[in-house]
């Protein structure tokens, strides 16, 4: 299995950090292909809990090679401070962690854009992280964007970013009626960082083909989810990156046949935060219940994430266009305690019904899901470990899952220790 790809299957926080960090011990690389610190990946071990927004959950791991691929938007500022802390927790990063010369920086003028965007549409707005995520990728896109292996060649680094700074001034200045940004202040504050980004810095495409052509694995971390796409999801609320399976070749650098597995990470019900159409959404005691029992509170902003049954037009979705080999389950334990749990599986859109996503998300603001409704198991699963152990109605609420989505669940999750899994 040279490359097996990690994905969300819905609308990111899925539990991602957790089953990538369990699949880590097998493999010898784990590598990020896209997004950057808009991700807030969680992972437990033991008595401890970590954060990870732009460096691999496999960091947890000794031994292993993380890789931050070409197609992350690298904030120095964030790396730097996760670094710093992952030291402080005493783990050894250097040596071990490799970032993309070929990756895209987020500048300064990146998240105030994002912030400045934001707060100035009154309608459209997106509800994003504000890590300047989407600027940083539309600079990408317009080819005035500044990468990683660009702060090496100083004179190079000032004369593109002099371009950028001027265009992004105009916007401040007559768009946003913000203060301008300072380019020798810029560029003073990222020569630091170059000094602290060389030992880190590398050919990570060539590195990864590398170690395929030697017979390693590559576990390859999606953030978010196949609904927050940029081409696929629910645009205009998404991402700016590629998160299905198929990003992770174009932010790699590595061929698609390498890519032999794609394990979709599924929570047992829905989750999303910020804008944008959502189906299930419960605005009721069951919704508050899911938030409650389930900590939906976002890793990287702390806003509560918006809670509803699964949707399993979603989930069939997210199985096809990723190609989903198998599924990693996560949360069952959130459903516990309830007497019945629905589950979506299929829409009314206009009278009709419908089995499969619309393809505008216009449609998508108007379906009303119909559900199935199944019995709780009112048992405790939390930290099971073993298939055997679920009671029965959790075993029948799996089974619908794979039948529904098309796809074999091979691991479910119980809780947020490494221990608290099912690898079936
Ligand atoms: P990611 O972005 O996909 O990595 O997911 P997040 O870390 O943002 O959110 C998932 C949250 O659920 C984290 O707080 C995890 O510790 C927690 N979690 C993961 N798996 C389970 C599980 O099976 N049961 C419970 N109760 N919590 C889980
Ligand atoms: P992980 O990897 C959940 C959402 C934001 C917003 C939209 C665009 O932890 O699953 P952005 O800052 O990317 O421009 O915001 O996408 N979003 C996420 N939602 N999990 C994430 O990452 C997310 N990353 C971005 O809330 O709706
Ligand atoms: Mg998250």
């Amino acid at each position: 299995m040279p490359v097996t790809a990690i994905v969300g299957a819905q609308w990111g926080d899925e539990g991602k950090g957790k089953i990538v960090d369990m699949l880590s011990e097998k493999v010898d690389i784990i590598a990020r292909y896209q997004g950057g610190a808009n991700a807030g990946h969680t992972v437990v071990v033991g008595k401890e809990q970590y954060i990870l927004h732009l460096i691999p959950s496999g960091v947890l791991r000794e031994g292993k090679v993380c890789v931050i691929g070409s197609g992350v938007v690298l904030d120095p500022e964030a790396f730097l401070s996760e670094v710093k802390e992952l030291e402080s927790r005493g783990f050894k990063v250097q040596g071990s962690l490799f970032i993309s010369g070929r990756a895209h920086l987020i500048m300064p003028y990146h998240k105030k854009i994002d912030a400045a965007a934001e707060s100035h549409s009154k309608k459209g707005k997106i509800g994003t992280t504000g890590r300047g995520i989407g600027p940083a990728y539309s600079d990408k896109a317009a080819r005035i964007g500044l990468r990683v292996a660009d702060l090496y060649r100083p004179d190079y680094f000032k004369s593109r970013m002099e371009r950028a700074v001027e265009q992004k001034n105009i916007l401040f200045e007559h768009l946003y009626k913000e203060k301008k940004v300072d380019l020798d202040e810029i560029f003073e504050q990222y020569a630091g960082y170059a000094d602290k980004l060389k030992g880190f810095t590398a050919d990570t495409g060539y590195m990864l083909r590398d170690a395929l052509a030697k017979g390693k694995n590559v576990l390859a971390e999606g953030a978010q989810g196949a609904m927050l796409d940029i081409d696929h999801g629910t645009y205009p609320y998404v991402t700016s990156s590629q998160s299905i399976a198929g990003g992770v070749c174009m932010g790699l650098g590595v061929p698609p046949q390498s890519v032999t597995q794609v394990i979709g990470i599924m929570k047992a019900y829905t989750t999303r935060v910020g804008e944008g159409p959502f189906p299930t959404e419960l605005n009721d005691s069951n919704g508050k219940k899911l938030r409650d029992d389930g900590g939906e509170y976002g890793a990287t902003t702390g806003r509560p994430r918006r809670c509803g049954w699964l949707d399993t037009v979603v989930g069939r979705y997210a199985v096809d266009v990723n190609g989903v080999t198998s599924i990693a389950l996560t949360k069952l334990d959130v459903l516990d305690d309830f007497d019945e749990i629905k589950i979506c599986v299929s829409y009314k859109l206009g009278g009709q019904t419908i089995t499969e996503m619309p393809e505008e998300t216009v449609s998508l603001e108007k379906v009303e899901p119909v559900y199935e409704t199944l019995p709780g198991w009112k048992k405790s699963t939390n930290d099971t470990d073993s298939y055997t152990n679920l009671p029965d109605a959790a075993k029948r609420y799996i089974a619908r899952v794979e039948e529904l989505v098309n796809a074999p669940v091979s691991i479910v999750s119980t809780g947020v220790s490494r221990t608290a899994t099912i690898m079936r």
